[in-house]
């Protein structure tokens, strides 16, 4: 099929490039000129694991195209997906980008002569289809909708695993505004074995915001029990939530071997949830409710322990420092997760925020965000820098390990890059003015520590011994 995918960020390059791999003709389209050169040249303007290669091979066999034309490409296409962001506005979701490129593929439908579908990839509030984007594009294509097709096609892509998880999908959801275009859609997707719901425009809007306020959900009740934990003696949260694991229902037990489901990573405490779409898509739909007269206070929740993780983590090390005035501290892992390097909302940054507000020095190290500028997309470092810079005092990014840790007076571990659990610890604590190592995330709990290294994780009891000698010394 011919497809056009407006915004080619994250969502819509991934769904381009992997679209295209399936053999569909795939023309992307964005408004920065920069992310179109870098995309025609093969270069993925964000680090997303096997999308390089997709787009070389997509670009090298004339399925992939990138452009800033819009009309050209819908014009060419039978569907164009909407890729844009859809990010937290003052009052719930800031739905500008998705009426900008909503209204621009209106006015090109004039020149379309077949049948065209419209889907909404973007995560939009139930009801967006049907009351924002349908108006708008009767509107600019002086038709009715029927002539053209409307579709809501929610993304549940995880940065770090978005090729996979395109190519994989646990289930597609198609919300159709009629058969013909929910049809249009899935011949798209005809090669896939997962189950397919088809169904209104509204749910589809609703499965989306569901499904990331229970992950939301699961998380933030994990970092509860941690906060119990902390205040208990002789508890841990690992050793808690392991527990908890092992109950069938949640990791049955196949042919006499445990299954251990992708959800349980969710059920994991540590310094809270950020990125690009948790915080926001929790806070859409809590404001979505709020206009209806309707109380969420799960989810008011959800997002009120959220906000004191980070905090935690700094409180934790002011403890174990007796002060931060003046402290030099290693932040490791700025991305909001592993496996990418999307700063939205990272907790990285709200940690170094808190830290830099108690008056400490602070040098970050991550695997995957450098200080080097971005080549396929130097905005992305400018935007980088600035989320970086933009906190008060600056902040050292250090291109080693080595450099990061040298003479600082603790370690604090913020996103669970797998990279610092092969790292030899012993000979980089013995670098450090003292070893000390916070882990904001359990995910150093089994690294054989030397006796001198002082280790405090998330979620346990301090040692009150530890901290009686901390506090002295
Ligand atoms: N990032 C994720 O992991 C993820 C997962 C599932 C769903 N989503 C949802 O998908 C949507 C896109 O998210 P993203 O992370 O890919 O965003 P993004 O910010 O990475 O990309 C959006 C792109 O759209 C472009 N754009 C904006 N207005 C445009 C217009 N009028 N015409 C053409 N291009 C335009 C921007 O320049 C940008 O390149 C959001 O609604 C998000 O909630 C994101």
């Amino acid at each position: 099929m011919r497809i056009a995918v407006v915004g080619s960020g994250y969502v819509g390059l991934t769904a381009a490039a992997c679209l295209a791999s399936l053999g569909h003709e795939v023309r992307c389209v964005d408004v920065v000129p920069e992310r179109v050169a870098a995309i025609e040249l093969g270069q993925s303007p964000f680090f997303e694991p096997g999308l390089a290669e997709l787009l070389s091979s997509a670009l090298a066999g004339k399925r992939l195209f990138a452009t800033t034309d819009l009309v050209d490409a819908v014009v060419r296409s039978e569907i164009t997906i909407i890729a844009v962001g859809t990010p937290q506005g003052l009052a719930g979701i800031d739905l500008s980008f998705v009426e900008a490129a909503t209204g621009s593929i209106g006015r090109a439908l004039r020149d379309v002569s077949g049948y065209h579908v419209v889907v909404s990839k973007s995560t939009v509030v139930p009801g967006t289809a049907d009351t924002v984007m349908r108006p708008i594009l009767e509107r600019e294509s002086g038709r009715n909708v029927g002539e053209f097709g409307l579709c809501v096609n929610p993304e549940f892509l995880r940065e770090g695993h978005a090729v996979a998880d395109f190519l994989n999908p646990d289930r597609l959801v198609i919300g159709e505004w009629d058969q013909r275009s929910g049809d249009t859609v899935a011949r798209l997707y005809e090669t896939f074995a997962c189950p397919v719901i088809r169904t209104t425009l509204a749910n589809a809007e609703m499965i989306k915001y569901a499904s990331n306020a229970l992950l939301a959900t699961l998380i933030s009740f994990s970092n509860e029990i941690a906060v119990i934990c902390e205040a208990t003696r002789d508890t841990d949260v690992q050793t808690v939530l392991h527990g908890v694991h092992l109950d069938q229902r949640l990791s049955p037990v196949v042919a006499g071997e445990r299954v251990k489901p992708g959800i349980l990573s969710y059920l994991w405490a540590g310094c809270g949830f950020g990125g690009s779409c948790l915080p926001k898509d929790v806070n859409a739909l809590r404001a979505y409710a709020r206009e209806r007269i309707v109380d969420v206070p799960l989810l008011d929740a959800v997002m009120t322990v959220n906000a004191q993780r980070p905090r935690s983590l700094v409180d934790l090390a002011e403890k174990a420092l007796g002060s931060l005035r003046g402290a030099t501290i290693t932040v490791l892992g700025l991305a909001f997760k592993p496996e990418t390097s999307d700063l939205r909302n990272s907790p990285a940054l709200q940690v170094i925020q808190a830290f830099q507000e108690r008056g400490a020095i602070i040098r970050a190290y991550d695997p995957i965000v450098t200080a080097e500028p971005d080549l396929a997309f130097p905005g992305l470092s400018s935007e980088r820098h600035e989320q970086l810079l933009g906190l008060s005092g600056g902040v050292t990014l250090c291109a080693t390990k080595e450099a990061a840790l040298r003479d600082s007076g603790a370690a604090v571990l913020v996103t669970a890059c797998p990279e610092f659990l092969s790292w030899n610890w012993e000979e980089l604590c013995s670098i450090m003015r003292q070893p000390l190592v916070i882990d904001g995330r359990g995910a150093l709990s089994d690294v054989a520590w030397p006796v001198d290294v002082r280790y405090l994780e998330i979620g346990r009891a301090p040692n009150p011994a530890f901290l009686s000698r901390a506090l002295a010394g």
